[in-house]
């Protein structure tokens, strides 16, 4: 059976993920796997039609597409999702219509879930079916239990593919709607109390919906707000993936584009930060996947801390929750606050006037205030990744971030908390008594509350 290998790294074959790759590779000689370098010869896939052409042409000839990739920024990498663009743009869905698709991730399982729903997605949306998925931990596969794992996740998929059994789509098309929204002007204007206001947007047509909001976000203040277009800035490519920033946060690319000098100056100083995009395919755009890619330099840190940051979306959100997940992800890592989403997606252009008036009024009442509401589990579960992964077999990888973490209190791990260890080895003990053991199960529901006792008083 043919596969085609669609390799995501930017490393190309120098890949993590190719390793596992490899490894079904070697335990399945009966099998023809055909790789492509896609994010490593994403330029030349760009330009050269003939390349680009060949790709397509093994894809047509297999009975799979293997979606072999690491997962960078809760997705893929820019040079990947650029690929899938160019597949639509270059009309070529067609050839992957029918075959089975099959996902296969490498990373350190953060976000790892929402990579893959965008693959599951990708494909349903190219008429493919959906076979299954498998997502590695880096270093999964130097443990024999892991090698085992990889080999069942491969054979279950050939059996799948071999004996064309159904599979069920997962998600719907989307539904856009025809709609040009027109602004009216602002009734007044929003004092932005001296708060930097920063807009970053990657709009591609003037006078569309996106343009149009951006526009009228930007009217809605009395004073001044930056508008950047992310398209008309310098920037040569996505990341690399050679973690030069590790050690010190100097990226690879520096002195080669404007990305750094653009991220440093005029997104860190920026109180309020607007990022506004269109919505491509179940993402937002390949430039924008860049952006944060290429955001990378920064490593682990989250240097939009204390921050209020809104987005501004064209196309159907509400239907693709998983994107609206990672954007919600995206502000609770860098401890930053959400303000909300302003969509085009329903709603008259009056309703979405009112909307933008009242997302730019959030927007400087939460910076003012100083505002963060508590992060959920995308979040802290997220940061508690970086915190085991830099402490662990990260750090000296990562030895900026390790000193960050230090200084500011990441490192929280329990095992720190010297009260509550103490507190746990007595009632332990006290557990195994059956005696104690009643009591404190009895005294459980309102023990809980002991602690609110000096806040709100008795429970009563
Ligand atoms: C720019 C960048 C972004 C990344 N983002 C994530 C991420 O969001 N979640 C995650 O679990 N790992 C992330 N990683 C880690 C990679 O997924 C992981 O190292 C992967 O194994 C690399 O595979 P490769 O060698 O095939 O490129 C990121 C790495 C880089 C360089």
């Amino acid at each position: 059976m043919k596969i085609t290998v669609l390799n995501g790294s930017p490393k190309g074959k120098a890949s993590v993920t190719m390793q596992y790759v490899r490894y079904i590779q070697q335990n399945h000689p009966e099998h023809e796997f055909v790789v492509h370098n896609i994010s490593y010869e994403i330029k030349k896939l760009e330009k050269n039609t003939a390349a680009f052409d060949a790709v397509i042409a093994d894809i047509k000839t297999s009975r799979a597409v293997l979606w072999a990739t690491p997962v960078y920024v809760c997705l893929v990498p820019s040079q990947y999702k650029r690929f899938i663009e160019l597949v639509h743009d270059k009309k070529a869905a067609r050839a992957f219509a029918g075959k089975y698709a099959v996902s296969l991730t490498t990373s350190i399982h953060f976000f790892d879930n929402t990579a893959h729903e965008y693959l599951n997605a990708i494909s349903d949306d190219l008429g493919m079916k959906f076979a299954g998925s498998y997502s590695a931990d880096m270093f999964d596969l130097v443990h024999r239990l892991h090698q085992a794992k990889v080999l069942q996740f491969a054979e279950d998929i050939f059996t799948v593919i071999e004996e064309k059994r159904p599979v069920a789509k997962k998600y719907l098309s989307l539904k856009t709607r025809a709609f040009a929204y027109v602004p009216s002007k602002p009734a007044g204007k929003i004092d932005t109390a001296g708060k930097n206001i920063v807009v970053c947007t990657d709009v591609s047509k003037k006078g569309g919906n996106l343009d149009k909001m951006v526009s009228r976000f930007r009217d809605a203040f009395g004073g001044h707000v930056d508008v950047f277009n992310i398209r008309d800035i310098n920037i040569k490519g996505g990341c690399l993936g050679c973690i030069k920033c590790g050690y010190d946060n100097v990226c690879a690319w520096t002195g080669k584009d404007d990305f750094i000098d653009f991220f440093n100056s005029r997104i860190i100083c920026a109180d309020i930060l607007i990022l506004a995009g269109e919505i491509r395919d179940r993402y937002l755009s390949w430039q924008w996947k860049q952006f944060f890619d290429r955001s990378f330099f920064n490593t682990h840190r989250p240097v939009l801390k204390g921050k209020q940051i809104g987005f501004i979306v064209s196309g159907p959100l509400g239907q693709i929750p998983n994107l609206r997940q990672i954007l919600e992800a995206y502000t609770q890592w860098h401890q930053a606050n959400l303000i909300d989403f302003v969509i085009d997606e329903t709603g008259t252009s009056r309703e979405i006037d009112a909307r933008i008036d009242s997302f730019a009024k959030r927007a400087v009442e939460y910076a003012s205030r100083g505002y963060l509401r508590p992060a959920t589990f995308l979040g802290v579960g997220g940061t508690k990744i970086f915190r085991d992964d830099v402490y662990g077999k990260l750090r000296f990888a990562f030895l900026s971030d390790h000193a960050y973490y230090k200084k500011h209190g990441v490192y929280d791990f329990p095992h720190k908390n010297y009260k509550m260890r103490l507190t746990n080895a007595m009632f332990t003990l006290m557990m195994r008594i059956p005696k104690f053991r009643k009591k404190i199960i009895g005294g459980m529901k309102y023990g809980m509350l002991q602690p609110f006792k000096r806040i709100v008083g008795e429970w009563r």
